[in-house]
C-alpha cells in the first residue's frame, strides 16, 4: 500500500526515531520554526537550555557550527550524550549547569529555551546573544507565554512575537481526500524575540 494511506506517516522521520527520549521532547514541527525564523545555519552559534533528551540540541548541531546546551539533570545530560555520540556531533557541547545562575557564552545566534520557569534565564539569555540575535522560549502554556513575552519586553528585547505550528496529516485516497483524524495537536508555544 503506498504510504499515504496507510496514515502512518504522523510517525516521527527515521533521524528523530533512532534517538533516545527521556524527559518530554521537542518535536520536529517546532524545531521547524525555530530553524525558519531565527535564520540560524552553518556559521551560526547556539546555546539551548534544558538539554533534556537532546532533539533540540541534536537538530541544531546538526545544521550549526556549535551548540552549547545547559541541564541540571546527570541523568537527562546521559541519555543526550548517548544522541551526540549516535549522531556523530562533535560540534555539540553538553554542560551540567543551571542557565539562570551564570552563562560563559558571548555572542551567540541563537539561545533556546524549554525548562520550567524560563522567563528566569531570560537576562542571561541576553548577555550571551549578539545584537540581533534571537531567544525562542519553548512554552506548554498560555500563562507561560503570557510572563515570558512580557519579561522580555521588559528586558529591552525587540519584535516579541509568539507562534504555535499545527500540522495537519493530508489522506489521499480514491475515495475521498481529507485530513487524517489522527495527529499531534498542541505541543507547546514558541515565543521569539530579538536582542
Ligand atoms: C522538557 S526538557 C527539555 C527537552 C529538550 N528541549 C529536548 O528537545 O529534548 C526540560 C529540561 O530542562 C532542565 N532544566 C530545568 N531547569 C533548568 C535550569 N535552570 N538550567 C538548565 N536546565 C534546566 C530539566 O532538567 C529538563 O531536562
Amino acid at each position: 500500500m503506498p504510504r499515504h494511506q496507510n496514515e502512518n506517516h504522523l510517525q516521527l522521520p527515521k533521524h528523530y526515531r533512532r534517538l533516545k527520549r527521556g524527559p518530554q521532547v521537542i518535536l520536529p514541527k517546532d524545531i521547524g520554526l525555530i530553524i525558519a525564523y531565527t535564520g540560524i545555519g552553518k556559521d551560526s552559534i547556539c546555546l539551548d537550555a534544558g538539554t533534556g533528551s537532546g532533539w533540540l540540541a541534536v537538530s541544531l548541531a546538526r545544521i550549526c557550527k556549535e551548540v552549547t546546551t545547559y541541564d541540571v539533570r546527570d541523568d537527562f545530560l546521559k541519555i543526550a550524550e548517548k544522541n551526540k555520540i549516535g549522531e556523530n556531533l562533535q560540534n555539540l557541547t553538553l554542560k551540567n549547569a543551571d542557565i539562570t545562575k551564570k552563562v560563559t557564552e558571548r555572542n551567540v545566534d541563537l539561545v533556546t529555551l524549554d525548562m520550567p520557569n524560563s522567563e528566569k534565564a531570560l537576562r542571561n539569555a541576553k548577555l550571551a546573544l549578539k545584537q540581533g540575535g534571537y531567544v525562542v522560549g519553548y512554552l506548554p502554556h498560555m500563562e507561560q507565554v503570557k510572563k515570558f513575552a512580557m519579561k522580555a519586553q521588559q528586558l529591552g528585547f525587540m519584535n516579541v512575537f509568539t507562534l504555535e505550528s499545527i500540522v495537519r496529516d493530508m489522506l489521499v485516497r480514491e475515495e475521498g481526500t481529507r485530513p487524517s483524524t489522527k495527529g499531534v495537536w498542541h505541543t507547546g508555544y514558541l515565543v521569539f524575540a530579538e536582542k
